[in-house]
C-alpha cells in the first residue's frame, strides 16, 4: 500500500493528498480545460485536461496506492473504465466473463464490442475446472467479480489468476462490491482492477465515476493512451468528490458491513425468506474462499421471498429503504435485478445463472440497523398473499 502500512491512514493521506504550493490540506479543484505553455515545447506538466488534470491525477494516485497498483485512471463512469480496459483487446480476441457479472458489463460486450469482433464467453469461474475448460485459443482475458453481482458468488481470485496466467490471459477484476478496504485483487495476482466508484468509493450517491488500476508500466502506458484517445475522463469536481468520499471509506465500510451482517442474519432466520445470498454467512457458497481473500463478506445481500409473498407489494411497502438502481451509498437501497440492473441479460441466460424474477438485492446503508430491520419486517408482512 505505497507509503502507508495501514489502509485507514492511506485513505486520508495516500496518493497526492494536499496542495504543496499553498499548504491547502485538500487538493484544489483545478477547473480548467487547458494550461498556459511558457514557449514552444515548454510545458509545466499539463497541456490539456483530457490528457491530465491535477485533481484527477491526485485521485488516480490515491486509488493506485490503495489497490497496490502501478497506476490508476479515473473515468466518467464505471462503464467508461470497463470500456477502456476492454479496449486493450483486438479484433478476434475473446474475453471470458463470470456467469454473474453486472448487466452493463455483459451489455457492452454483447452489443458494442461484438461490432469490433471482440467476443465473450460466459464461464462459471467459481468452478476452476469449468473455468479452465472454457479457455479456448482466442481467449485473451478473463473478467470476474467476487462477490459477483447479484448472487454474491465467490470466485477464488488467486486460483483463477494463476490458471489464467498459465494460459497467457489478462486478469481483470471488478472490485466495486468490495473496494480496496475489503479486498485487493492485484495482491492476489490480478493484472487490472476496475471500479464503479459511483458506489462505495464515492459513498454518497452523488457522483457517477469509474476507476481502473493496473499492475505494470506496460499496461499503464496502454491505458493512458486509451484514456486520452477515447476521452471518457472524470471531471475535476467529480474527482474532488471521490477523493472526499474515499477519506471516510473505512468508517463507512465498517458500519455498512456491521449492518449487512445483522440484516443477513435477520433475513436468514425470517420464515418468509426462501434464500439468502451473502458471502459473510458461514454456510454461503464460497465462504471460506472469501474469508481467505477478503476482510469479510462485504455489504451486498440478495434474497428471495417464498412464493406466497408478492415482491411488487414488498417494494412498494418499504418506507425507509428506497427502490433504486445502484448501491454503496450511505442510504439503504433495494433493487430488482431481473428488471433493473440485470435486465440487459436475456431471460434464458438469467434463468440459467439463477437470477430469478423473485430475487431482491439489498444495499445495506449506514442508518440505524433497528430502523432498517423494522422496515424490512413491515414490508415483508404487508407483502404476504393471504
Ligand atoms: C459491479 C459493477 N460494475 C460496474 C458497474 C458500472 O458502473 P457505473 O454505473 O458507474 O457505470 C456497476 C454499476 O452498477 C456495478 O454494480
Amino acid at each position: 500500500m505505497g507509503n502507508f502500512k495501514n489502509i485507514n491512514t492511506a485513505l486520508i493521506h495516500g496518493g497526492i493528498s494536499k496542495d504543496e504550493r499553498t499548504g491547502a490540506v485538500n487538493v484544489p479543484i483545478y477547473q480548467t480545460s487547458t494550461y498556459q505553455q511558457d514557449g514552444l515545447g515548454k510545458i509545466r506538466g499539463y497541456e490539456y485536461s483530457r490528457t491530465g488534470n491535477p485533481t484527477r491525477e491526485a485521485l488516480e494516485a490515491l486509488i493506485a496506492e490503495l489497490e497496490g497498483g502501478y497506476a490508476g485512471f479515473a473515468f466518467g463512469s464505471g462503464m467508461a473504465a470497463t470500456t477502456a480496459v476492454l479496449s486493450l483487446l483486438h479484433s478476434g480476441d475473446r474475453v471470458l466473463i463470470s456467469s454473474n457479472v453486472y448487466g452493463g458489463t455483459f451489455r457492452v460486450l454483447d452489443k458494442v464490442f461484438n461490432h469490433f469482433n471482440i467476443l465473450y464467453s460466459i464461464a462459471d469461474t467459481t468452478d476452476l475446472n469449468t473455468f479452465e475448460q472454457a479457455i479456448t485459443p482466442e481467449v485473451r482475458a478473463v473478467m470476474i467479480e467476487s462477490p459477483a453481482n447479484p448472487l454474491m458468488t465467490v470466485t477464488d481470485i488467486a486460483a483463477v489468476a494463476q490458471i489464467a496466467h498459465q494460459h497467457g490471459l489478462l486478469v481483470i477484476v471488478d472490485n466495486t462490491f468490495m473496494t480496496p478496504y475489503l479486498q485487493r485483487p492485484l495482491e492476489l495476482g490480478a493484472d487490472i482492477v476496475v471500479h464503479s466508484a459511483t458506489k462505495y468509493l464515492g459513498g454518497h450517491s452523488d457522483v457517477v465515476a469509474g476507476l481502473a488500476v493496473v499492475s505494470t508500466k506496460e499496461l499503464a502506458d496502454q491505458i493512458a493512451f486509451i484514456q486520452n484517445s477515447t476521452g471518457g475522463v472524470l471531471p475535476p469536481f467529480d474527482s474532488f468528490l471521490l477523493i472526499r468520499g474515499i477519506k471516510t471509506l473505512g468508517v463507512r465500510m465498517d458500519r455498512h458491513v456491521e449492518n449487512a451482517v445483522k440484516a443477513a442474519e435477520f433475513l436468514k432466520k425470517h420464515p418468509a425468506v426462501k434464500q439468502v445470498y451473502y458471502p459473510g454467512l458461514p454456510d454461503a457458497q464460497g465462504y471460506e474462499i472469501n474469508q481467505k481473500q477478503a476482510k469479510n463478506g462485504g455489504v451486498m445481500i440478495s434474497f428471495e421471498l417464498h412464493e406466497n409473498y408478492d415482491i411488487g407489494v414488498f417494494f412498494e411497502s418499504l418506507k425507509l429503504i428506497m427502490l433504486a438502481e445502484s448501491l454503496g451509498g450511505v442510504e439503504s437501497l433495494v433493487c430488482h435485478p431481473s428488471t433493473m440492473t440485470h435486465a440487459a441479460i436475456p431471460a434464458d441466460i438469467r434463468q440459467k445463472v439463477g437470477i430469478t424474477d423473485g430475487l431482491i438485492r439489498l444495499s445495506t446503508g449506514i442508518e440505524d440497523i433497528a430502523d432498517i430491520l423494522a422496515d424490512l419486517e413491515q414490508a415483508i408482512a404487508k407483502s404476504e398473499v393471504k
